[in-house]
């Protein structure tokens, strides 16, 4: 039996494999077993913002695997105070609750603002069209695709809607009950969509007036990938009371975590959550490696300028390519080229013609979101792929 006949024989089906054997992996490469090297342009899907075996990262979790790798949450531990205070300090908050997972940091920001809500008369909890938050249940009660949500309702209580980007269906969904409002304030899975710089003003203006707590979802945007700490951070005037975060911050291994200031934090006393695998020593001491050096390198500022170079050869594509690129959306190195067309063909062309990987979303959208040491040169190979890509899919 080959691989993909051993899994389907002992795994659950619940993924979509690419036709990869992996067998190692090192900078901006994966390798695959017959020895092919594959330019990864999506990271992990934005986990890996230093690539693969980065030695600073490797060297940590080695170092770090042989004090311990567990201890529980009884302990102090050092690694989850080194990480929590580099991202705090970075980003701008003061406290940090560390989950294992986006979802699950989803979750427990969940508890939080109905926690902080139940003294207040505010339980009502606002999310936004096409969104994508995880896959546990209050995570799917946040989202409105039926791609995610059929056959496993019934769903949490006390959610409604808003319209992406449409400030007056935002208007509508406030009342004073509202405890929350979540949003990426750029979409990842639903295509890579920025929210529009009103709908963020009436955001600001609903939140100062009604004072709900506003939650930015940024597990596939932060930590530097959109050139800012936060890809809030590009909008003036806005501040969110708690930020979730996920993805890079444990260098490859799982972690998660919820940002706030003390007075949103101390909602949750001694008990009232946590998690075994929290907040992991091993992932931390990883997670502090990725920081550091995304710091230390000031790679935001690299995400920044490669993702202009991106902007400005996707936008020439476009311009080539009229009749099958619709729209072209970067935001550093979170990049989505809208097609006319399914976007599946012209990844798996991507892939299996010039060996570069690339992901489709939303049906019809290209995302690209390479690892933060991306190099001008690889930005320029994969143009000139997908430019042969689009000649052969012209027709
Ligand atoms: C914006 C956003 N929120 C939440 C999640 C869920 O994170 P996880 O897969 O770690 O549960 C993802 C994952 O893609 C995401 O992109």
């Amino acid at each position: 039996m080959n691989l993909s006949e051993r899994e389907a024989a002992v795994l659950f089906h619940t993924y979509k494999r690419l036709p990869l054997e992996i067998e190692w992996a090192e900078g901006m490469y994966l390798i695959a077993r017959d020895g092919t090297r594959y330019l990864d342009m999506f990271a992990g899907l934005a986990v890996n913002a230093l690539g693969y075996a980065h030695p600073a990262v490797v060297k940590a979790i080695a170092d770090q695997a042989a004090r311990f790798t567990h201890l529980s949450n009884y302990f102090l531990q050092e690694t989850q105070i080194r990480l929590a205070e580099l991202i705090t300090q970075h980003g701008g908050y003061e406290r940090m609750f560390l989950a294992n997972s986006g979802t699950e940091a989803i979750e427990g920001t969940i508890k939080l603002v109905r926690r902080w809500g139940s003294t207040r008369g505010k339980s009502e909890i606002v999310s936004i069209s096409n969104a994508f938050h995880g896959r546990t249940m209050g995570a799917l009660s946040l989202m409105d695709r039926p791609r995610y949500k059929e056959g496993f309702g019934p769903f949490l209580e006390g959610f409604r809607v808003a319209e992406f980007n449409d400030p007056e269906s935002l208007r509508a969904s406030i009342a004073p009950q509202t405890a929350t409002v979540v949003l990426e304030f750029v979409q990842g899975e639903g295509g890579i969509r920025p929210v529009s710089s009103s709908f963020v003003q009436t955001m600001v203006d609903l939140h100062k007036k009604y004072g709900f707590l506003l939650v930015a979802d940024e597990i596939q945007s932060g930590i530097g990938r959109t050139g800012k700490f936060f890809a809030f951070q590009h909008y003036e005037g806005v501040h969110p009371d708690i930020v979730v975060v996920a993805k890079p911050i444990g260098g490859g291994l799982p972690l998660g975590g919820i940002l706030a200031h003390p007075d949103v934090a101390n909602v949750l006393e001694p008990g009232m959550h946590g998690t075994t695998f929290g907040g992991n020593p091993v992932a931390c001491a990883a997670g502090i490696a990725v920081i550091e050096e995304i710091i230390g390198k000031n790679l935001m500022l690299h995400a920044s300028k490669m993702g202009g170079l991106m902007k400005k050869e996707f936008e020439r594509l476009r311009s080539a390519f009229p009749a099958i690129i619709k729209e072209v959306r970067v935001m550093g190195l979170m990049a989505g080229i809208e097609l006319n067309q399914e976007a599946d063909p012209l990844v798996a062309a991507m892939r299996e013609k010039h060996h570069i990987l690339i992901n489709g979303t939303d049906r019809t959208v290209l995302r690209l979101l390479p690892p933060m040491i991306v190099t001008p040169d690889q930005v320029s190979t994969t143009v000139t792929a997908l430019e042969d890509v689009l000649e052969g899919v012209k027709g």
